[in-house]
């Protein structure tokens, strides 16, 4: 068969930063940074953390090292096209040639675009997703980055992926290529700060969704070959490798989600649950996530009033684990019958007893242990608790649409009629 004819991807490859494990091992990034050679380090973290132990570690680690560096602190938690450009401009001004990232998904995700945009300037939109952006390849190798996450949640640090709000669509997109992936992920259970509960659930629900979806996501054989090796995505949907980490992801963020939103002193869940939220993202990371994100994104994007309790937030928001988790129940349910073995093994992977469970059962089976945790946890009971209702459906639909570059690997497809059921079934969970 010539390459002309191949109508189906053949091939899976598996891409990951490099991943350094350790209480205390921030202070490492200094000697890290100097072998990868950068001189200049633009150092990029959100306002709440700028006298943070996580940052004043790095700086320090840099100084003995005698790398000149410059700390940017105006990361936006759930960054916009506004705050991105921000950072971009600092980073074109300042001239870096090395970058790190500490902090939540935010900061590893600006400072991912800082690097891409200082070092191939061009319009903002051109290397964002399509049909929101021109989707066009990184064209070569950025500089170095280190990412050092403070939050267990996104796993940014071992993606090639920034997602941010395009505030004139309401919506969440991003830019997605295997060049932006940090060079290493310095992972340290010391960082994980004490964060609202809400926000350690939030994470923790993120993580479990990003292992869950990489596992039931459509499998890479049956997602269209690429046009040529250039366009070959970083996200090749369901494969054997990100299988396996996705697998004890789940098993992982089961096992410890409560206890660390129970009991912050619990160190060794907050170790456990860090190298999950590391598990998950190299799992998604290689096969990406399907609707449950998709459908999330108008949910975070569209928030009017919300503020969960104990979050300090001079806008509105609604986290994006939060966003994920609450329309997740209702999307495993749809997607199932694509494939009910592999939902009655995730559900099996969260602890529950699948040895007589019929497989038409696989996605209620599911959604009902998804929906347990989330009462345990104290998560608002479906997406009308944060602000939503029945009138918001068709606006939701519409944000979710564009999101093709998830929705794509869906087992399932679904189309506008799917998703508003799948919305109405959202509003409320219990
Ligand atoms: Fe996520």
């Amino acid at each position: 068969m010539t390459k002309h004819e191949k109508k189906f991807e053949t091939a899976f490859t598996m891409e990951t930063s490099n991943i350094k494990y350790g209480p205390g091992v921030t202070h490492e990034v200094g000697y890290d940074m100097k072998k990868l050679g950068s001189k200049r380090v633009m150092v990029v973290t959100d306002p709440n953390l700028t006298n943070s132990k996580p940052v004043s570690v790095v700086l320090e680690a840099l100084q003995e090292e005698n790398i000149e560096n410059v700390l940017f602190n105006r990361v936006r938690v759930e960054p916009t096209d506004q705050s991105f450009e921000d950072a971009i401009k600092f980073a074109i001004d300042g001239k870096f040639d090395g970058f790190i990232g500490v902090g939540g998904g935010s900061s590893m995700d600006t400072a991912k675009v800082a690097n891409l945009y200082s070092t191939y300037p061009a319009d903002f939109l051109t290397y964002v997703n399509a049909p929101i952006g021109k989707s066009q390849p990184v064209p070569g190798p950025l500089k170095p980055m280190i990412a050092i996450p403070t939050t267990a949640g996104t796993g940014s640090e071992t993606t090639g992926v920034a997602i941010f709000d395009l505030e004139a669509m309401h919506a969440k997109t991003g830019i997605a290529h295997r060049a932006l992936r940090p060079v290493t992920g310095i992972i340290d259970p010391n960082n994980i700060r004490t964060v609202p509960k809400i926000i350690t659930a939030s994470c923790g629900f993120d993580v479990l969704c990003h292992a869950l979806e990489s596992v039931t996501a459509l499998p890479y054989h049956k997602r269209p070959a690429p046009e040529n090796l250039d366009m070959r995505p970083a996200y090749q949907s369901a494969n054997p490798i990100s299988h396996l980490w996705a697998s004890k992801a789940i098993e992982m963020t089961s096992k410890n989600i409560v206890k660390v939103v129970q009991d912050v002193s619990n160190d060794k869940a907050r170790a456990e649950m860090i190298l999950a939220a590391t598990f998950a993202g190299i799992g998604f990371g290689n096969a990406k996530v399907h609707l449950v994100h998709g459908m999330s994104y108008p949910v975070s994007g569209m928030v009017r009033e919300y503020i969960p309790e104990g979050v300090k937030s001079e806008h509105p928001i609604i986290p994006h684990g939060m966003c994920v988790v609450l329309v997740s129940p209702a999307v495993f349910r749809f997607t199932a019958q694509s494939n009910p073995e592999l939902h009655l093994y995730a559900a099996k992977l969260m602890g529950v007893d699948v040895s007589s469970a019929d497989k038409k059962d696989a996605g209620e089976i599911l959604a009902t242990e998804i929906i347990k945790l989330m009462r345990t946890i104290g998560m608002p009971n479906g997406i009308s608790a944060v602000g939503y209702g029945s009138n918001d459906i068709e606006e939701l639909v519409q944000g979710t649409l564009p999101q093709h570059r998830v929705t794509k690997l869906s087992p399932r497809p679904a189309n506008a009629e799917d998703l508003r059921k799948l919305f109405a079934e959202s509003m409320t969970l219990w």
